[in-house]
């Protein structure tokens, strides 16, 4: 069959190589730590010891300081990346956002999806709510790694505050009173609760949303047939029609 000019598809480069990194880096990441997560939860019931339960925090901790160092380069690089990365390309909000919103709906309506470069607009506020959370989840986990295990970047600092004194810094280990003042211990304890219950309820959130971003990236790839999911691999979509976000 012969292919007239409008048919033609067109490649365009989109999603540079430190988005698409970050992407599968987190993914993988996520997994993980939701993985362990899901063990920690659940310890009481799968009897795991404490130590056992050192050894799983630990774990989780060390793939967090890759999740975090991994989120905290891709938040920088909505500054500094490529046209389609950058905050002005993700944040719902402006002029621009509210044309294409239109248009996007109105594709819905008539069955002739508007294609885009970037993300559309049900695109934007997903990965918006998606980066909240998962900024929300490294901050809180950072925090909690200190108040339990003693793992930077805080560790030592809880350390200071548990201890009876100074000299007994060097005896506080996690799941021991050996060195710990218990009055202080149990004002540590209630200050780390609330961060304990963000985490674990952001974990259930972002499992939520982590669902419907995978319903919405098929959704979009079986109507807009941009070649959305293998972008993510090879940075390029393609095109039959000139995208609605092209300048
Ligand atoms: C998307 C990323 C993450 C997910 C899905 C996740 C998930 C979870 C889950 C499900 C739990 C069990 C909750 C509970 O026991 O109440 C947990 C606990 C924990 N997380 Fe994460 N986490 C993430 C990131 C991090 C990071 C970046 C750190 C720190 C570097 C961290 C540190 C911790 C610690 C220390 C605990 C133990 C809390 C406790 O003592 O119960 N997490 N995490």
């Amino acid at each position: 069959m012969e292919m007239n000019q409008q048919n033609a598809l067109q490649e365009y480069p989109v999603w540079d190589r430190t988005t698409r990194w970050f992407h599968w880096i987190n993914v993988l990441t996520v997994l993980a730590l939701s993985a362990i997560g899901l063990v920690i939860l659940n310890s009481k019931a799968l009897g795991i010891t404490d130590d056992g339960k050192v050894l799983l925090k630990t774990w989780h901790v060390y793939i967090g300081y890759v999740f975090a160092l991994n989120l905290g380069w891709r938040l920088i690089w909505g500054f500094i990346g490529g046209r389609y990365s950058r905050w002005s390309a993700i944040l719902p909000v402006g002029k621009k956002f509210k044309h294409q919103r239109q248009a996007f709906f109105q594709g819905l309506k008539t069955g002739n999806a508007a294609g885009f470069k970037g993300h559309n607009p049900l695109g934007r506020m997903m990965v918006t709510a998606l980066l909240v959370l998962l900024t929300v989840q490294a901050v809180t986990g950072l925090v909690l790694a200190g108040t339990d295990i003693y793992k930077p970047p805080f560790g030592q600092q809880f350390k200071t505050w548990v201890a009876e004194s100074p000299e007994t810094m060097d005896l506080v280990k996690p799941y021991s009173d050996v060195g710990v003042d218990k009055a202080a211990y149990k004002e540590m304890r209630d200050f780390r609760s609330p961060f304990k219950d963000i985490h674990e309820i952001n974990f259930f959130l972002l499992s939520f949303l982590i669902v419907l971003h995978i319903a919405g990236v098929v959704f979009a790839e079986v109507r807009e047939r941009n070649g959305l999911i293998s972008a993510m691999f090879s940075g390029r979509k393609v095109f039959s029609s000139r995208p609605l976000d092209d300048e």
